[in-house]
C-alpha cells in the first residue's frame, strides 16, 4: 500500500527487500526522529502556539486529508508516528503498519489484534469496527499529545480506566497551555457517533480559519 502513497506529508518509500521471512522497507530519513520526542524535548521553550497549530494543520492538511480522499485508514496516528525534517519544518506521517485500505466499503471489522488504546475510537474498542472517521478520533489526541508537548493522552488514568471511561463518554481534560479554540475542534473529534465527527477536509478548514487569524486565540488562565 506505502508503495502507491505519494504525498509531501506522508513518509516516502523508496523500496524493500527480503531476507528469509523477514520484509524489510527502506524509507527516507527524517533526520530529527519523531515529533513526540521534538515536542518532549523542547516542552515550550521554543515552540510557540500558532507553530504548534501550523503543525496540526499540516499533518492534518496535507497527509490525513490525502488519505481521507484515498479510502486508507491509517490506524495508528500519535504524535510518535510523525516523523520531522532536518530542519524541523516538514512533518511527515509514518508507520503504515497497521493501515488499511477501506476500499470505499469505509467499515472494516477486525478479527482480534491490538490496538493503541489511549488514540482508538470507542467504536474500535468496542467492536473492532474500524471506519475512516476512526482516525480522525486518533487525530484528536494527537492534537492533545501536540499542545502538551508530548504528554502521555489520559496519564492520570491506565489502560483500563482508559476503555471504561471512553466507552462511557468522557473526553480528554483540556491541555493546560491548549487555547479554547482548539479544544472546541479536539472536542469534535470525540463525538461517541463517527458520521458527527469532522472529516479531515473540515478540519483542514477549521484550522485555516485560526492560521489566517479569523478566530481569536483565547487561552485558559488558571488550568483546567
Ligand atoms: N524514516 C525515519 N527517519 C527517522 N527516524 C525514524 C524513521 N522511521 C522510524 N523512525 C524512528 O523510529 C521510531 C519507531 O518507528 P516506527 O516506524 O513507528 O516503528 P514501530 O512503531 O513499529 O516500532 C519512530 O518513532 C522514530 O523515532
Ligand atoms: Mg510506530
Amino acid at each position: 500500500m506505502l508503495r502507491k502513497i505519494r504525498h509531501t506529508n506522508i513518509v516516502h518509500m523508496i523500496g524493500d527487500c527480503r531476507k528469509g521471512d523477514n520484509l524489510y522497507l527502506i524509507i527516507e530519513i527524517m533526520a530529527n526522529g519523531s515529533l513526540l520526542n521534538m515536542l518532549r524535548n523542547d516542552a515550550g521553550s521554543t515552540i510557540e502556539t500558532q507553530d504548534l497549530i501550523k503543525i496540526a494543520l499540516q499533518v492534518v492538511c496535507s497527509a490525513m486529508k490525502y488519505l481521507e480522499k484515498n479510502f486508507i485508514a491509517h490506524r495508528d496516528l500519535a504524535a510518535r508516528n510523525v516523523l520531522v525534517s532536518k530542519y524541523k519544518n516538514v512533518f511527515k506521517v509514518s508507520d503504515f503498519g497497521m493501515a488499511l485500505d477501506l476500499n470505499q466499503n469505509n467499515l472494516y471489522k477486525q478479527a482480534s489484534s491490538k490496538v493503541p488504546v489511549r488514540w482508538t475510537a470507542p467504536e474500535v474498542l468496542r467492536n473492532k469496527n474500524h471506519e475512516l472517521r476512526s482516525d480522525v478520533w486518533s487525530y484528536g489526541i494527537l492534537l492533545v499529545e501536540i499542545f502538551s508537548f508530548g504528554e502521555t493522552p489520559y496519564q492520570e488514568w491506565n489502560v483500563h480506566e482508559v476503555v471504561n471511561r471512553v466507552l462511557d463518554g468522557c473526553k480528554h481534560r483540556q491541555p493546560r497551555n491548549c487555547p479554547n479554540n482548539v479544544y472546541a475542534i479536539m472536542s469534535q473529534c470525540w463525538f461517541m457517533e463517527p458520521k458527527r465527527r469532522p472529516s479531515f477536509v473540515e478540519l483542514f478548514s477549521l484550522f485555516e480559519s485560526l492560521i489566517s487569524g479569523h478566530y481569536q486565540l483565547y487561552l485558559t488562565v488558571d488550568g483546567c
